[in-house]
C-alpha cells in the first residue's frame, strides 16, 4: 500500500537533516571506555570520583533513596514546577535565608542544570526585546549551542587566557562597556567551567556594581556549589550579585555536589522587580516547561529534599560533600606541587582546569598516555585517582615544556 503513495524523486524529510558530529565532549566517555589500557586515565567529563577512581552514589542519597521507597505513596503527576518543597530548600542553599524569604525570587525545578538553562533561555526569548547574552570565553561547551538554539544573540569576550592562566578582568570589564540596557551577562557562580579560573570577591564587588548601574541583567550558572571552597563560599558572588540587581537568573544544578548526574536534579530561579513581574515570569516558565518535558523528573528531586528536610541526613550529606571537596583541593595541591608549570592549579576551583596545551598536544597525550581530556585542554581533576595523579602531573607537566610556545 505505502509503495503506490511514493513519488518519483521525492525527497524524505530526514534525507534533509545534516549529519551532526557527536557532542565532542560527551563522546569522550565512550573513547574512553574503548580503550583497551589499563592506565588509561578519563578527565573528560566533570564527574567526582574518589582516591580508588570510582563514582560512587552517596551514602545520604543512598539513606533518602531508601526512605523514598518505603514512603512514597503515589507517582501520580505533580506538575510542571515539579517538587516544590525540593526549590524553597535549594533557594535557602543559593541565597541564604535572608535573601531566600524575597517573594520577587521565584523557581521551578529542572532536569538538572542544563534544563535550568535552557528554561532560562526560553524565558529571555519570550520577554522579547532582543537582548544579547555576553558570553567570556572559553565557557562550558555547550552554552553556546544552548543559548543559540534558543535563537539569542550572543557576544564573545575573552574571560580567560590560556596561556597565561589568568583572568582578563580588564577584558569583560571593557566589552561590558559596550553592552546595552537589558542586554544579558552568563556567569559562572563558582568554579568556572572549564577553566577553574573564578572572579575574585573583589572583582564580584565592582562587577555587580557595573551591572546594577548599567542595568545590565545577570544569568548566573551555579552548577558545582560547595565544591570550590565551601557552600557559602561558593554562593558568595552570586548572593552580592542578586542583591544588587532587581533581575536575574540563576541555573541551578545538584548533579555534581549531590553526586545524583543521571538523575538530572537542577532548579531556575528568577528575580523579578516586582511581585507581579515574578508572577509573570512563573507563569511563564510553568509553560516553557509544559512545552518542553511536561514536568521535571521527579526521583533526585525528591531524594535531594528528603535529605534537605531531614537533619541527620543533612548533616551527612554535608560531611560527604566537604569530603569531596577536601579531596579536590588536596588533588590540586599535589598536581601544584608536582611542577612549577602546573602551580597556578592550586589556586583555581571545582573539578576543572585548563592545561596550557594546544588540541595537539591534547591528543598526543590520549595518544601516548591514555588521557582523555577535552581538546581545550580542559581536564576533571577530581577524575584522578590517588594511585594515577603523580604519573599524569608529569607526563602533563612535560608537555607543557615540550609545547608551551605553541598555544
Ligand atoms: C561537564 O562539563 O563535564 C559536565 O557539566 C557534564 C556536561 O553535561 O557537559
Amino acid at each position: 500500500m505505502t509503495e503506490g503513495l511514493i513519488v518519483a524523486d521525492e525527497v524524505k524529510l530526514f534525507d534533509r537533516l545534516k549529519p551532526q558530529q557527536p557532542d565532542a565532549l560527551l563522546a569522550l566517555i565512550g573513547l574512553c571506555a574503548a580503550d583497551p589500557r589499563p592506565t588509561k586515565i578519563d578527565v573528560g567529563v566533570g564527574v567526582y570520583r574518589d582516591a580508588a577512581g570510582n563514582t560512587p552514589i552517596l551514602r545520604s542519597v543512598k539513606k533518602a533513596e531508601r526512605i523514598l521507597l518505603d514512603t512514597q505513596d503515589t507517582k501520580s503527576y505533580l506538575g510542571s514546577d515539579g517538587d516544590a518543597r525540593f526549590t524553597a530548600l535549594i533557594k535557602q542553599i543559593v541565597f541564604g535565608p535572608k535573601m531566600a524569604a524575597d517573594p520577587n525570587i521565584i523557581g521551578i525545578q529542572t532536569p538538572g542544570g542544563c534544563g535550568a538553562l535552557r528554561l532560562g533561555a526560553e524565558l529571555i526569548g519570550i520577554a522579547g526585546g532582543n537582548p544579547r547574552i555576553f558570553l567570556g570565553q572559553p565557557t562550558w561547551p555547550n552554552h553556546l549551542p544552548l543559548l543559540s538554539s534558543a535563537r539569542l544573540e550572543t557576544v564573545d569576550y575573552v574571560y580567560y587566557e590560556k596561556a597565561t592562566r589568568a583572568v582578563r578582568f580588564d577584558k569583560l570589564m571593557d566589552a561590558l562597556e559596550g553592552a546595552r540596557r537589558g542586554d544579558l551577562v552568563l556567569l559562572h557562580g563558582c568554579c568556572h567551567n572549564p577553566t577553574g579560573a573564578d572572579l575574585t570577591l573583589d572583582q564580584w564587588d565592582t562587577l555587580s556594581r557595573f551591572v546594577a548601574e548599567r542595568g545590565l541583567v545577570p544569568f548566573i550558572d551555579l552548577a558545582y556549589q560547595g565544591l570550590g571552597n565551601g557552600l557559602e563560599a561558593d554562593s558568595a558572588g552570586t548572593r552580592m550579585m542578586v542583591e544588587r540587581v532587581d533581575q536575574a537568573l540563576i541555573a541551578q544544578s545538584c548533579d555534581k555536589n549531590f553526586g545524583v548526574y543521571r538523575d538530572r536534579v537542577g532548579a531556575l530561579f528568577v528575580k523579578a522587580p516586582s511581585k507581579a513581574a515574578a508572577d509573570a515570569a512563573y507563569g511563564n516558565l510553568m509553560s516553557i516547561a509544559r512545552t518542553n518535558w511536561s514536568m521535571p523528573p521527579d526521583h533526585g528531586a525528591a531524594v535531594v529534599r528528603i535529605i534537605l528536610d531531614t537533619p541527620a541526613l543533612a548533616d551527612d550529606w554535608h560531611a560527604e560533600l566537604v569530603e569531596m571537596l577536601a579531596r579536590i583541593r588536596s588533588l590540586r595541591a599535589r598536581l601544584a606541587a608536582a611542577d612549577p608549570s602546573l602551580a597556578y592549579i592550586d589556586e583555581q576551583n571545582g573539578m576543572f582546569s585548563m592545561l596550557p596545551l594546544s588540541p595537539e598536544a591534547v591528543l598526543e597525550l590520549r595518544r601516548d598516555e591514555g588521557f582523555y581530556m577535552a581538546a581545550s585542554g580542559r581536564f576533571n581533576v577530581a577524575g584522578l585517582s590517588d594511585q594515577n595523579v603523580d604519573r599524569f602531573a608529569a607526563a602533563a607537566a612535560a608537555k607543557i615544556a615540550q609545547t608551551a610556545e605553541l598555544v
